[in-house]
Parts: C-alpha cells; sequence; structure tokens
C-alpha cells in the first residue's frame, strides 16, 4: 500500500465524520478531525471564535492545524468544509495521501446541515439556503480537482463506501 492516509474533504453536511470515523476504525488507525484540533487548541468552538474574531482568524487557525499534521500517518484525517479554499492546504494534505471527496445530493446537504445539532457560522450574509447554494456550486470544482475520487453519501452506506475506500488504497 503506498498510501499512508487518507484525507476526506467536502461540503458541510456531507458526512465526513461518520466515514472518516468508520473507516479509521476498519483500517486501524487513527482519527483526526481539524474542526476539533482547532477547537481544542483555542478552547472555544468555531461558531465562538468565527463571532468574535471572523473567519479570517479560523482559516488562520485551520491551516496551521493542518501544518502541524503534514508528517502523521497511518491516519484518516477529517477536513473542515472550507480546507479546499486554501491550495496550501492541499499542498500539505496530499503527501501520501489519498484524498476522498465525500459529496451527497444537494436535498441532503440541506436537511442535515439544517437538522445537526453543531452550530455551523453561515459562510455569507445570506440566508441558509442562498449560503449552502452558492457556496457548493463555488466549491465543487475544487473538490473535484484536489480529489483522487468521490463518493456519494446519499446513495451508500458509510460501509459501503469504506469497502470503497479501501479497496482503492490496496489499489493504489
Ligand atoms: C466550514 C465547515 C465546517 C467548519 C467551519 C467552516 C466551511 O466543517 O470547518 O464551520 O467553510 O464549510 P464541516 O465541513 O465539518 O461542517
Amino acid at each position: 500500500m503506498n498510501y499512508k492516509r487518507v484525507v476526506l474533504i467536502g461540503f458541510r453536511g456531507a458526512g465526513k465524520s461518520t466515514l472518516a470515523k468508520l473507516l479509521a476504525e476498519h483500517l486501524g488507525w487513527d482519527y483526526i478531525s481539524t474542526d476539533s484540533q482547532v477547537e481544542q487548541k483555542h478552547h472555544e468552538t468555531i461558531a465562538e471564535m468565527v463571532r468574535k474574531s471572523g473567519w479570517e482568524k479560523f482559516r488562520q487557525a485551520e491551516h496551521e492545524i493542518i501544518n502541524s499534521l503534514k508528517n502523521i500517518t497511518a491516519v484518516v484525517i477529517d477536513c473542515g468544509g472550507g480546507i479546499i479554499e486554501d491550495p496550501e492546504n492541499i499542498k500539505l494534505l496530499e503527501r501520501q495521501s489519498l484524498i476522498v471527496w465525500v459529496d451527497a445530493d444537494t436535498h441532503d446537504l440541506n436537511k442535515r446541515i439544517r437538522d445537526d445539532r453543531i452550530e455551523r457560522p453561515l459562510l455569507t450574509r445570506k440566508d441558509m439556503s442562498a449560503d449552502i447554494r452558492e457556496n457548493y456550486q463555488r466549491r465543487r470544482p475544487l473538490y473535484e480537482k484536489y480529489a483522487d475520487f468521490r463518493v456519494n453519501s446519499s446513495h451508500s452506506s458509510p460501509e459501503q463506501l469504506c469497502r470503497v475506500i479501501i479497496q482503492k488504497l490496496r489499489d493504489g
């Protein structure tokens, strides 16, 4: 196996965390969430950080976390949805990594973001539907460009997606 880690990218609500935890369990690798790392390091939730200091502060904090992970192997990295906004993040993440775009149908993205207990601050000053629609459309080509392949959590269970990813790891 040439890959030493799996990096999950994709929009909010796509199901990255569920899949990443399960995958880490199957592989016997560590699970790391960039969002949780930012929150632990700064002793505040992302929502609090964005409220107090703005998105720029969060993006900087996120980048520092990614930089700190650059040499870690045997790990599944669950990335925040906006990781692809900075190409430098991808440069740090792609070493020896299989990068998977976890996608879902727009209907599911909307539903999951609305229903989720995690408070996700809006990315723009628009209403939630417009915020999701516009950012998803803008980011789609970036996820596509940076990922080795795409999976869709609307049509397969996390277990099925794990099997697909593990097969790709073996093939690679
Ligand atoms: C963000 C997604 C969130 C979190 C932050 C910013 C984004 O992560 O990093 O609220 O820019 O889409 P999830 O994708 O895990 O919700």
